[in-house]
């Protein structure tokens, strides 16, 4: 394959090189072609005493070996050609190291300069352990090296730009570790170099225009590295490409048009970068083989091209992020192998139930798993044939839009959904019975809909349950005592419907809610179940805004992880249980409009995190304690307790006396009455606070994200939803 030129080193014959040696002397050395032939000449004693003694150092340099794959068995009482993880050849040399494979064994240590003095190595592998510090630079001797894979490690520095100089590599994968600096771009100059993978790095500068004359190049991936500038338009010139990764950078300016060109593409990511540009119309014609195209966060404008469903192997379309308008195509059903289809935050349009037809078609996609389509410009009836799609569907997302209709009984058909996701649409009707067929639901979320009527007492069928989310609609009829069968569930919310009756006590068997029971703004009559001290770990309680009555149970005392309690509005009585002392979590307390009585328990004072809490128009009495919350007029509200007296200044209370009925003066009665107005002003602005910052955290819940934070919320939701998507960004094919 190589000619002697390039591979001065494969040829043994003593012609040649005398050759070499004399062109050694003849030659001025600064010529890298030739220094790389001239290296024979420079380290000429490389025999297999050398190579054992490389691979010593090699071992000398590994800090923890837990299988003992290397410390045990890299001894005298075996040859190292048969060390483990070793390998000899060669026609003329058998006794020469040609292969170093050490993949995933767990190895700790740094890569030895020394290892270039394995002069005959073709492959080094050591991918998948926990190598540490730079590569060394002086690899670049090893003439015949032609795989290098050092990916999966946690090797740091830079990519040693003499690499370049190793004309025979076909393979350099260094993905999945720590490297900065630059891509080289003598990488141009490697005439055979098939693959060259750096994901997950932290690679800068820009992608160098001369890659395009590695025209052998099948594989580019630099996917997840901080790489700015352009894309070359060169790139477009690489005709053997099969997968383009250049997703999760910083790269801008448009995308060029030449990569439309690289007809052999089957995978095609650029997203999460600074990009912008459209999608061609002769998409699926120009890239008839491509199964992946990961094209989110890309400023793509423009319509979904209709010829998509020509490109036949298509299986991931992640065009989600973008600001991509007009119809979803009408033809996806074509694409018998797709299995996501994430077009979510986008400008796409449906109004007529032609424009809907792209649902009934997806019924030929027959392993579809993921259709994302939330926070889109969708609207007009939901058809029935949603109900059609293949029964392989794992996710279904159609938030944000203004779909119409209601869910057809047909739904259960689809049995292998885990997320059912259809929030702030204009749905309505009865929430299907056959719901409960589809056991393997994670998530229901159906948040600001129209729905009405019961919620069925199948949704206790549903034992995969974590999440469900009805609130903001008109469900009436009592709170199905089935869902205490829903093992796994961990929230709940129903608030802001018309659901009357009891607090089913079942609600309280599941002791695994633990982040929050949210029912508030309903018609529910009845006592808190002392059961609740079932919810040992929940973090939030929403009761308020309900017909509720009677006292707080004193169990409540056992739910210790609880942060928010939220009992305010009517009906309940008697005093704060002292159990509650034990509560040291709580953040926000709500126990406004009740008729709640007795002392303020001053153990509320200690509570380190409390911020918030609202005690008023109770008939509570007494002294107003001063530590904690109570020190910070905007946290607390004791307005209308007429008796109660002391606590800070700013409050204007009275004076604690012992001495009987307070009389008011008239000029203390004007105070009074301009100290509550200003009160009713803060304790507005404090409830559309706590109400927003409530909707927020809700929003955010139903995603794996920590974070409340508002700035970051928006992109982790779809950025989590991305890593899942994507597989972790891995675009093998
Ligand atoms: C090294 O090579 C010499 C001949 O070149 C041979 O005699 C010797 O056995 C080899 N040693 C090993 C460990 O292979
Ligand atoms: C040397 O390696 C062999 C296996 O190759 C192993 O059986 C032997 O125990 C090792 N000897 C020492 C002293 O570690
Ligand atoms: C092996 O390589 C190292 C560093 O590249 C060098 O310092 C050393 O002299 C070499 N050893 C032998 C025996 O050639
Ligand atoms: C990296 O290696 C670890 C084991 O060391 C393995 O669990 C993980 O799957 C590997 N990651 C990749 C991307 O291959
Ligand atoms: C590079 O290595 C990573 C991790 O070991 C692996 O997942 C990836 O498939 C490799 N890339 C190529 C092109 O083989
Ligand atoms: C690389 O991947 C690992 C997980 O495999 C991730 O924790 C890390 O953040 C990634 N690095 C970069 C630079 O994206
Ligand atoms: C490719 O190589 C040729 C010479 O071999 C050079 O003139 C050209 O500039 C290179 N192309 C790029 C894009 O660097
Ligand atoms: C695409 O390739 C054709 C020929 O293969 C060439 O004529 C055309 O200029 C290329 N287009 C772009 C945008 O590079
Ligand atoms: C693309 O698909 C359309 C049908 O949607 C078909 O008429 C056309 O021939 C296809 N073109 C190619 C190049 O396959
Ligand atoms: C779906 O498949 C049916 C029968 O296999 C076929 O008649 C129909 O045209 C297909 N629809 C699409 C959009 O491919
Ligand atoms: C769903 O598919 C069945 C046949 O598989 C068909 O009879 C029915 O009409 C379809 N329903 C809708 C709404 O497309
Ligand atoms: C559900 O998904 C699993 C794999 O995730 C698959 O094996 C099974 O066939 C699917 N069931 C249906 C009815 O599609």
């Amino acid at each position: 394959m190589c000619s002697f030129l390039l591979c001065p080193k494969a040829s043994s014959s003593t012609i040649i090189m005398l050759l070499l040696l004399l062109l050694f002397f003849i030659i001025p050395r600064h010529h890298h072609h030739l220094h790389v032939m001239s290296t024979p000449a420079i380290v000429p004693k490389h025999d297999n005493v050398t190579d054992r003694s490389s691979l010593l150092v090699f071992k000398s340099k590994i800090s923890l070996d837990p299988h003992g794959v290397v410390f045990a068995t890299w001894n005298d009482t075996l040859p190292f050609c048969r060390w483990q993880g070793v390998v000899c050849g060669g026609r003329r040399h058998p006794e020469r190291v040609v292969s170093l494979l050490l993949t995933s064994r767990d190895l700790v240590g740094t890569i030895p300069p020394h290892l270039a003095n394995l002069t005959f190595l073709r492959s080094i592998d050591l991918s998948s352990n926990n190598f540490h510090g730079p590569i060394p630079q002086e690899l670049s001797r090893l003439s015949r090296l032609q795989y290098l894979d050092l990916s999966n490690n946690s090797l740091n520095g830079i990519i040693p730009s003499e690499l370049g100089h190793c004309l025979g590599l076909h393979m350099i994968n260094v993905s999945f570790n720590k490297i900065g600096g630059y891509i080289p771009s003598e990488f141009g100059s490697l005439p055979s170099l098939y693959s060259l993978d750096l994901k997950n790095n932290s690679i800068t500068g820009q992608i160098p225009a001369s890659l395009a004359n590695a025209s052998f190049l099948n594989y580019l991936s630099v996917t997840c590295n901080q790489l700015s500038g352009g894309i070359p338009p060169s790139l477009g010139e690489l005709s053997a490409l099969k997968v383009l990764g250049l997703s999760f950078n910083n790269l801008e300016g448009s995308i060029p048009y030449s990569l439309w060109n690289l007809s052999s593409l089957e995978s095609l990511g650029f997203g999460m970068n600074q990009l912008h540009g459209s999608l061609p119309r002769d998409l699926g014609q120009a890239l008839p083989h491509l199964t992946h195209l990961y094209a989110y966060y890309a400023n793509l404008h423009g319509t979904i091209p209709i010829s998509l469903s020509n490109a036949s192997q298509l299986s991931m379309i992640l065009l989600s992020n973008n600001n991509l308008n007009g119809r979803i195509p009408p033809n996806l059903g074509r694409l018998r192998h797709l299995r996501q289809l994430v077009l979510g935050d986008n400008q796409l349009e449906a109004r007529e139930p032609i424009d809907w037809s792209f649902l009934t078609s997806l019924r030929n996609c027959t392993i579809l798993e993921m259709l994302l389509m939330h926070q889109n410009n969708i609207g007009g009836l939901l058809p029935n044939s949603i109900a059609n799609i293949s029964s392989t569907l794992q996710m279904l997302s159609m938030g944000d839009n203004s779909i119409e209709g209601s869910i057809p009984p047909e739904i259960g058909n689809l049995v292998n959904l885990t997320e059912f996701i259809i929030h702030n649409n204009s749905l309505s009707g009865h929430i299907p019975a056959s719901i409960g067929l589809l056991e393997n639901l994670h998530l229901v979320d159906f948040t600001f809909n129209n729905f009405s009527g019961e919620i069925p007492s199948t949704v206790g069928n549903l034992s995969l349950l974590n999440e469900i989310y009805l609130d903001f609609n008109s469900f009436s009829g009592s709170i199905p005592a089935s869902l205490g069968n829903c093992k796994s569930l961990e929230y709940l919310d129903f608030d802001q419907n018309k659901l009357t009756g009891i607090i089913p006590k079942q609600l309280f068997s599941i002791s695994i809610l633990s982040k929050g029971l949210s029912i508030a703004e309903n018609q529910l009559t009845g006592m808190i179940p002392p059961e609740i001290e079932n919810l040992i770990n929940i973090e939030e309680i929403w009761l308020s805004g309900n017909k509720l009555s009677g006292k707080i149970p004193n169990s409540l005392g056992k739910c210790q992880v609880l942060e928010v309690l939220s009992l305010d509005r009517k009906f309940f009585e008697g005093s704060i249980p002292t159990s509650l002392s034990t509560l040291r979590g709580l953040q926000q307390v709500d126990l406004s409009q009740n008729n709640f009585s007795g002392k303020i328990l001053t153990f509320l004072g200690d509570f380190p995190f409390l911020h918030y809490l609202n005690l008023s128009f109770n008939n509570f009495e007494g002294e107003v304690p001063r530590k904690g919350v109570f020190e910070n007029k905007s946290e607390i509200s004791v307005l209308g307790n007429d008796n109660l007296c002391g606590g800070d200044p700013v409050l204007h209370l009275p004076i604690c006396a012992f001495s009987g009925p307070k009389k008011k003066h008239k000029s203390q009665k004007l105070a009074v009455i301009i100290s509550v107005f200003s009160g009713f002003l803060g304790l507005f602005l404090l409830f559309l606070f706590v109400a927003y910052r409530r909707w927020i955290c809700q929003r955010s819940r139903r995603r794996p994200i920590k974070n409340c934070t508002i700035k970051e919320q928006h992109i982790s939701i779809s950025y989590a939803e991305l890593v899942k998507a994507t597989n972790r960004f891995s675009e093998e094919t």
